[in-house]
């Protein structure tokens, strides 16, 4: 069981830990009101994750940001329902292995049906579906990640936000409901599906997780995700893209503070470089993520790749010089769209992963710029593969000339010069 000493445990105590010590099993729900400001306080615990990116002892960090947001962005107040661990094992089957949707560093994801309104467990196929994640109690820092995940998802509510049903908490189990995404995350279908994304859902999902982060950083009271990457990003059944896992997130600066320090934490391949040298964190080290999945999705290639040849490994070391250069950067795009994507699409989103990922964090663009940049990207049909059609096209239509000349002569255009000549010729005679 967790120690005492964390923070966390001062909202678990007063909040999840109270109302979970009743051994109700009806339908509870409890406000979350004050949840920010205990479980965004950001502690050192040990037990990291494998997200984190150096052990505590070795992670160079000024002080954890102490200083909690005052209020919230919370727009409508959601009433988070609280299950009992017995109705969500009703609710998956008994975890049914066949019933797991993914694996991350947390745990588990399970499909589950519950009753439309409630916390009750409902017959497969009846009710709603929804998606239960059940925490691996194999330390501290799951523990933290869960109670800040409850924290901010229970307090932000945004289309482009992956929306938290409820939680569980009950002795040593943590578990967490969330509305079920039908298309799972975009990381299965850019690098595990043999079907590749095409190209005009590669940018709807761009634009959706662009607006979700947009909504994050904008406000009096910016929250800055920390975790941005594709697994991450949840589809549903239309492409629409909401972002998951707010186990990271933390509270931005305040005031006149141009950055909150803290342990760095992350994953490999996302976090901004002067995050990881610093651990001074802003909006612009979103952004910088947000460019790295830029990339992922030109390319089709992950952040990082062991198995690919060194120099490539690392995609943004290995794009980099393909973005700055107008004429190789179709050598960078997803080889599996063959020549199913925009031209300018492409030249535009290239040069927003290039701002993106500036190594200057004040020259990165905010996210409401980004996403300005790929509304105007949506419905283009200036198709690679047309293009590509019609120089072909012209290109035969030059080399065919001499022979050409025969073939036109019965164009309709033509006629008049037959006629000409058979003018001519009768002449003659
Ligand atoms: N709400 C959901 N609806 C449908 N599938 C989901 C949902 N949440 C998670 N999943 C599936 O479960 C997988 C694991 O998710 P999880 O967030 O636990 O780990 P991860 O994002 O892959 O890794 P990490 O722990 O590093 O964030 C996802 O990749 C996705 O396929
Ligand atoms: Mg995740």
């Amino acid at each position: 069981m967790a120690d005492n000493n964390c923070d966390c445990w001062t909202f678990l105590k007063r909040g999840v830990c109270n109302s979970s010590s009743s051994t109700t099993h009806s339908a509870n729900t409890i406000p979350r009101t004050s949840l920010v400001y205990d479980a965004a306080t950001e502690t050192r615990c040990p037990n990291a994750s494998n997200r984190e990116l150096f052990p505590p002892n070795e992670a160079r960090l000024s002080s954890d940001n102490l200083d909690p947001p005052t209020s919230t962005k919370t727009k409508s107040p959601r009433q988070l329902l609280q299950f009992t661990f017995q109705e969500l094992k009703s609710a998956t089957g008994n975890f049914r292995p066949d019933s797991i949707l993914g694996e991350g560093g947390f745990g588990y994801v399970f499909k589950g049906w519950i009753e439309e309104n409630g916390t009750a467990p409902a017959k497969p196929g009846s009710g709603i579906i929804v998606a239960v994640k059940s925490l691996k109690l194999d330390g501290l820092q799951g523990h933290r990640e869960w109670v800040v995940e409850v924290a901010f998802l229970g307090q932000l509510h945004h289309p482009n936000l992956v929306k938290l049903i409820g939680y569980c908490i009950e002795e040593d189990h943590r578990l967490l409901v969330y509305e079920f995404m039908t298309r799972g995350s975009l990381e299965n279908h850019l690098f595990r599906r043999t079907i590749p994304l095409p190209w005009s859902n590669r940018i709807k999902i761009t634009l959706g997780a662009a607006k979700g982060l947009a909504f994050l950083h904008g406000g009096p009271e910016p929250v800055i995700y920390r975790d941005f990457k594709t697994s991450n990003i949840l589809l549903d059944s239309e492409y629409n893209a909401k972002l998951s896992d707010f186990g990271l997130a933390k509270a931005g600066p305040q005031g006149d503070k141009t950055h909150v320090s803290t342990r760095v934490v992350g994953t490999y391949g996302y976090a901004a470089p002067e995050y990881v040298m610093t651990g001074h964190l802003t909006s612009k080290s979103d952004v910088y993520s947000f460019g790295v999945v830029l990339l992922e999705i030109l390319t089709g290639r992950r952040s990082m790749d062991k198995k690919r040849p060194s120099g490539e490994q690392n995609l943004v070391t290995w794009a980099r010089p393909y973005l700055a250069d107008k004429r190789k950067l179709y050598q960078l795009v997803d080889p599996r769209l063959e020549l199913n994507y925009s031209l300018k699409g492409v030249l535009k989103v290239s040069q927003l992963a290039y701002s993106c990922l500036h190594r200057d964090p004040k020259a990165r663009p905010t996210m409401d710029e980004v996403v300005k940049v790929l509304s105007q990207l949506q419905d283009l049909n200036d198709l690679a593969i047309l293009s590509h059609h019609s120089r072909l096209s012209q290109e035969g239509r030059r080399k065919k000339k001499p022979e050409g000349s025969k073939s036109t002569k019965d164009s309709p255009l033509n006629i008049g010069k037959h006629r000409k000549d058979e003018i001519k010729l009768q002449l003659c005679k």
